[in-house]
């Protein structure tokens, strides 16, 4: 089925905060690592925009679908990164003063280097846009997947509420890119210079945003069991449906790969959240029945 982007601009809007049970929030807080996570992801959402500059170079710009669903997109992120500074804070962890710039200047060499190419290359073809949309197609996935696992692991019912809400958000925009992708993949040239930028240079989605070991740290919490590898083969199987993406399985390698370093160097770290997984296993089970937290294929 088409995306229907009419629709899509009709139904745009910011996350939902202001029926959230604040005080709840307050009261029960958020551990250590759900903090942390939160930031990272917090970081990546509020620096939505300068993937928007990247992306809108080269012809991309002039297909009025792209720049209508683009301009909805950053202000969608632009407010999942408010609701989780507004959480965060609720819980006692605001954002330092001037963490936007902090964040932006403490990008690493790749990503200066894949802002260049992608806003160089696609001046030379209009096939480029394709690795655009693919590269967006699997980090919305990874996003509305990463979202649905912490709300079905924390114990705060409102932040499951709130990362529920966002992972909707996330499907929305995966579908957008997905279909993007499919169809501009139909071109040899469009399915070379995909299948050579998603293996050579795509990371999973916040690497050189977040802090350090993050990632694996998500991994750690939120892939590292049954459920997990699960979801992210479910991931790679739908990215590898794409034209010239048949041999995709970097969603699972690179995020195994970060859980590895994640418990080498931070030992103690990953002790602490293997063992807080048994804490609240009656609300899992629970949650495992209840369609909102389990993910499909569907896009
Ligand atoms: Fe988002
Ligand atoms: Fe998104």
């Amino acid at each position: 089925m088409a995306f229907d982007i009419e629709r899509f601009v009709d139904l745009s809007k910011a996350v939902e905060t202001s029926d959230l049970d604040w005080d709840y929030i307050q009261r029960v807080g958020l551990t250590k690592v759900e903090a942390r996570i939160l930031r990272y992801m917090a970081d990546v959402e509020s620096h939505t925009i300068i993937y928007l500059r990247d992306i809108l170079s080269g012809h991309t710009a002039g297909d009025p679908e792209i720049t209508q669903f683009m301009a909805c997109w950053v202000y969608e992120e632009t407010h999942h990164g408010r609701a989780l500074d507004r959480f965060l804070t609720a819980c006692g962890y605001p954002p330092e003063s001037g963490r936007y710039t902090k964040v932006l200047t403490n990008m690493g060499w790749q990503e200066h280097l894949e802002a260049f190419l992608t806003t160089s290359l696609p001046k030379l073809t209009p096939h480029f846009a394709a690795t655009h949309m693919s590269w967006g197609a699997v980090d919305e996935m990874m996003a509305a997947s990463a979202y649905t696992q912490l709300a079905y692991y924390t114990k705060n019912e409102e932040l499951s509420k709130l990362l529920l809400r966002m992972a909707k958000d996330e499907r929305r925009h995966q579908s957008f890119y997905y279909h993007q992708a499919e169809k501009r993949l139909a071109h040899p040239l469009a399915q070379a210079i995909c299948a050579t930028a998603m293996r050579v240079f795509w990371n999973p989605v916040g690497v050189g945003v977040g802090e350090e070991n993050t990632l694996g740290m998500i991994g750690a919490l939120l892939y590292d069991d049954e459920r997990g590898r699960e979801e992210l083969e479910r991931m790679d199987r739908l990215m590898a449906k794409l034209p010239g993406l048949g041999w995709f399985r970097r969603a699972s390698v690179e995020v195994g790969k970060a859980v590895e370093q994640f418990r080498a160097t931070e030992p103690e770290a990953a002790r602490a959240i293997d063992s807080s997984k048994g804490d609240s296993a009656r609300l899992r089970a629970e949650r495992s029945l209840r369609p909102e937290f389990v993910m499909t294929s569907a896009n």
